[in-house]
């Protein structure tokens, strides 16, 4: 599986005291000079980690493929389609969560959300909709004509350890395996950790995982670069000396 890592945090970090540290654009050169797959950024509409002027940094940067979370709204859409960046994942928002915490209803707004991509797409740019393990959700996936879904790992996360996790994790099993069939590839992403994150091998197929929160805390403690080697060793099933 490769990976994508989500710098949203380090903003986070850098926007509790103003100025510029921790450095955004240099925690990406980290990650491409790691080799990861994807380094992706939410761009919120409260702006409240991850800035436009980041975006349009890391955008600029060569050899890196940007990976933009947004919301389907006009404005993301216009940002979108003048950064273009290398894939975009629609994202549902609301202005108090913590975090993404459920997945997008594409089923509840599959016109508007046809209409959103056709454009995007047009532009060559890889969508993919972040929904939950949901089969209904991925029957409407398949008809916007976009190639990617990445599932929500929120439920497995929380669950891991716990007697819940074999149904979170079946069903994110099951729903990979029914997205495939419709000729969806999968990705996969939230609230995996350097433990959870090895039962994702068990998923047939998965292209890419989208890991943020868990690699940003274990930099603080082993650096920037050692964190992301050791998620990308567990996405790559080598062992890490
Ligand atoms: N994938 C999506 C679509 C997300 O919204 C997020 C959180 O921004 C992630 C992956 C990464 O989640 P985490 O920070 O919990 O690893």
């Amino acid at each position: 599986m490769l990976l994508g890592v989500n710098i949203d945090h380090v903003a986070t970090l850098r926007n509790a005291r103003g100025g510029n540290e921790p450095d955004v654009l240099a925690a990406a050169r980290i990650c491409k000079d790691c080799k990861v797959e994807s380094i992706t950024t939410h761009l919120r509409e409260d702006r409240r980690h991850i800035k436009d002027a980041d975006v349009e940094a890391i955008r600029m940067l060569p050899r890196v493929r940007l990976n933009l979370e947004m919301a389907m709204t006009d404005e993301m859409q216009e940002i979108a389609l003048r950064l273009r960046p290398h894939a975009v994942c629609i994202v549902p928002e609301k202005r108090q969560e913590l975090t993404t915490e459920g997945g997008l209803d594409v089923a509840g707004q599959l016109n508007r959300a046809i209409e959103f991509v056709k454009p995007l797409i047009e532009k060559n740019i890889e969508v993919s909709f972040f929904i939950d393990p949901d089969i209904d959700q991925i029957s409407a996936v398949s008809k916007t004509g976009a190639p990617f879904i990445e599932l929500h790992t929120g439920r497995y996360s929380e669950a891991f350890g716990t007697t819940e996790e074999e149904k979170a994790f079946e069903d994110l099993k099951g729903a990979a395996i029914f997205a495939q069939n419709f000729g969806l590839k999968v990705n996969a992403g939230h609230g995996l950790n350097y433990q959870n994150v090895v039962r994702m091998h068990e998923i047939p197929n998965l292209v890419e995982l989208n890991i943020g929160h868990s690699i940003i805390a274990r930099s603080i403690f082993v650096g920037l670069e050692q964190a992301i080697k050791e998620m990308k060793a567990l996405c790559e099933e080598t062992v890490i000396k």
